[in-house]
């Protein structure tokens, strides 16, 4: 019993060292479909039910900031019927969001270039940010058409054109300019980026945010994720020795 306990279920996840800012890659929504024979939009249809007891999860236990992966740069890429099944959810929860969440206290944000969307998915993305805007609980980053090498290529730009107009001299750049100009300017870099679905890799997740985070891969596909994968993954977490660099 106790914090030296291996069981998840043994464990009262409200002691133990929280990540203050956690990544999820959610990802296996295909792979859980295709296991089934069914077509991929069921896994996204599946994967949106998750991504909603999660992050409703994360907030109950006092996850102060929630990155979610939901649609990279690069997911353009899949076939149309896909990329319009996604937007058709996409469409769906914000809808939903923007109903339920006046009385809530988590505040939505947008990581990526959310101007690429159809019209009336972006709206409502600004609308939900407005709305929330004064909520006080857990920061909730949804990252979409979001990639990390774009998210760079977005500040370099900026600091440029700043260069440029004499608002700050080149020799004045430092980490801390650049993290200012990304999407979560202001906020802590993620301690924690979990990937369900067995996947070693970043898929260009907050790049220059996860200098230090620690990963956290497990085998289970995005929909069948549940609070107890991720109560497990918050206790191995509390117990690594995070040592940035030092001894
Ligand atoms: C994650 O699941 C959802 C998105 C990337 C939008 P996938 O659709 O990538 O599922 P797999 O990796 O093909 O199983
Ligand atoms: C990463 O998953 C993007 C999201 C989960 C939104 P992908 O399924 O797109 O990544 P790859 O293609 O396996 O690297
Ligand atoms: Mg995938």
């Amino acid at each position: 019993m106790g914090i030296f306990s291996n069981n998840p279920n043994d464990i009262d996840i409200s002691k133990i060292k929280l990540p203050e800012h956690l990544g999820i890659i959610m990802d296996g929504n295909g792979r859980w479909a295709k296991k089934r024979g069914l077509p991929r939009s069921a896994g996204h249809k599946a994967g949106a039910s998750t991504f909603r007891k999660i992050s409703r999860y994360c907030s109950d236990i006092g996850i102060k900031y929630l990155t979610l992966y939901a649609f990279s740069t690069e997911n353009w890429s899949r076939p149309k019927e896909e990329v319009d099944t996604l937007m058709k959810y996409f469409k769906e929860y914000l809808e939903e969001a923007l109903r339920d969440f006046a009385d809530d206290t988590i505040r939505l944000k947008f990581l990526g270039d959310i101007s690429a969307f159809p019209n009336e998915i972006s709206e409502l993305m600004v609308k939900n940010e407005e709305l929330s805007s004064a909520h006080e609980g857990m920061i909730l980053n949804l990252a979409m058409n979001y990639g990390g090498r774009a998210e760079l290529v977005r500040a370099v730009k900026k600091i440029c054109q700043k260069a440029v107009s004499g608002e700050i001299s080149p020799e004045s750049i430092d980490e801390k300019t650049i993290s200012d100009f990304l999407y979560t300017k202001g906020q802590p870099d993620p301690d924690l980026i979990i990937r369900p679905s067995g996947e070693h890799r970043t898929s260009n997740f907050l790049l220059w945010q996860s200098a230090y985070a620690e990963y956290y891969i497990d085998d289970v596909l995005w929909p069948d994720y549940t609070k107890e994968h991720l109560n497990r993954a918050l206790i191995e977490y509390s117990r690594r020795n995070r040592r940035f660099g030092g001894v």
